[in-house]
């Protein structure tokens, strides 16, 4: 212990360390009415290292060529020591990944705190979405399994319906006319290297926007109300008086850090091939189609769309309209009213939304 404080006062006399302790730790004062819900956000970079240190492990044994890589996968999750607990950690945390995100974006909602002066927090927010659906894309091809295979030929067909560049975009997504051993070296750099490193870089930025506007005060309770933003000048949206980030409010993100660890490994011990479709273990064979191909849950209902249009680019241009209405949510959504239930419009249209969603997912797993 004595050791430890000369350690740290040795450091603090080198680089002012205590400064920035009581600047980012013990003096960042957060809204005194904070909920859990703001835990969300720690929660999710938590899954991002977890799926990164899973993600360099597997690499170890990975080999990303048409005709190793399933049985490169086999052999990590028969032979390797604990590869199946890798393994399994890596794809049963990217589908909580994309349930957390989507329950982080919908507190983000109600609260309303993707409004003024929050735009840069919401649009760096949609980015990171986008990203964490590519990341998913891309490395559902890599086990090279008929799942992976036949998944990824429909989800790059339906480009096709786009005019005059649909094709040439589907070769250049493919590497050639079809999915092949070009396709997997492209998602493999894309899985890898150029996505995390784009997501690592909109994390940042997405924190750097928080740091800079100040953590919302939610709209519920006493202290619910705050001064309304005028627009006019930068404000830092400060709360004096209120709950120091460390120890307390730390304390809370581990909390639920280990709420979610639970429930995360509950699935991944208990009932880890939730999340994989017989198909997910035959080795890809372009010359058999299965019966039943179908996405991963959160895009069964993008998939419902494209089959309920006569036309793909109907459905193509519904889904990329919900998108950018999704994405430009502030700026079109201007009022300054924040708690849920003071915004019946809002309201309606959330739970109309996610009962759409839900229905379209639903109906997708089914048809
Ligand atoms: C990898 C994905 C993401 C990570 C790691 C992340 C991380 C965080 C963290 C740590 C916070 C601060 C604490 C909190 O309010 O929860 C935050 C706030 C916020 N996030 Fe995210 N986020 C992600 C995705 C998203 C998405 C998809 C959206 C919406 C499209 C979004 C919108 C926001 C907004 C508007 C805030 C400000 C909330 C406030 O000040 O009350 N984030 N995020």
């Amino acid at each position: 212990m004595e050791l430890l404080k000369k350690l740290y006062k040795w450091i603090d006399v080198r680089i002012g360390a205590g400064e920035i302790v009581e600047k980012e730790l013990t003096g960042y004062l957060l809204p005194r009415n904070i909920n859990a819900w703001y835990s969300l956000g720690s929660v999710l970079l938590f899954i991002f290292a977890l799926q990164v240190v899973s993600g360099i492990l597997l690499l170890i044994y990975y080999v990303p060529d048409a005709d190793k890589a399933f049985k490169s996968v086999t052999y990590i999750m028969n032979d390797v020591p604990f590869g199946w607990l890798i393994r399994m950690c890596h794809a049963v945390g990217s589908n909580m990944m994309v349930l957390v995100l989507l329950l982080h974006m919908l507190s983000v909602l109600c609260m309303g705190s993707y409004k003024s002066p929050r735009e840069f927090n919401w649009l760096t927010g949609f980015i990171l979405l986008t990203m964490v659906q590519g990341i998913s894309l891309t490395g559902y091809l890599l086990p090279w399994s008929q799942l992976s295979f036949w998944a990824t030929t429909v989800a790059t067909n339906s480009a096709n319906a786009i005019p005059v560049i649909g094709p040439h975009l589907v070769e250049f997504l493919r590497g050639s006319k079809m999915v092949g051993p070009a396709t997997l070296g492209r998602f493999f750099a894309l899985h890898v290297a150029v996505i995390p490193i784009g997501i690592a870089a909109m994390i940042g930025a997405h924190l750097f926007f928080l740091k800079r506007t100040g953590v919302s005060t939610p709209p519920f309770g006493r202290d619910g109300t705050t001064t309304p933003w005028t627009g006019d000048a930068y404000r830092y949206e400060g709360h004096p008086g209120g709950i120091p980030f460390f120890p307390n409010y730390a304390l809370e993100d581990l909390r639920s850090v280990f709420i979610y660890l639970a429930l995360f490994l509950a699935v991944v011990f208990f009932d880890p091939y939730i999340f994989f479709p017989r198909d997910a273990f035959l080795p890809a064979n372009p010359l058999v189609t299965p019966a039943h191909i179908k996405p991963e849950w959160y895009f069964l209902a993008n998939y419902q769309t494209l089959k309920i249009f006569p036309n793909e680019l109907i459905g193509l241009s519904v889904q990329g309209a919900a998108m950018t209405f999704l994405a430009l949510l502030p700026f079109i959504d201007r009022g300054r009213e924040r708690h849920p239930l003071k915004r019946p419009l809002f309201l309606a249209c959330a739970i109309g939304g996610l009962l759409l969603w839900i229905g379209l997912s639903v109906w997708g797993h089914y048809s």
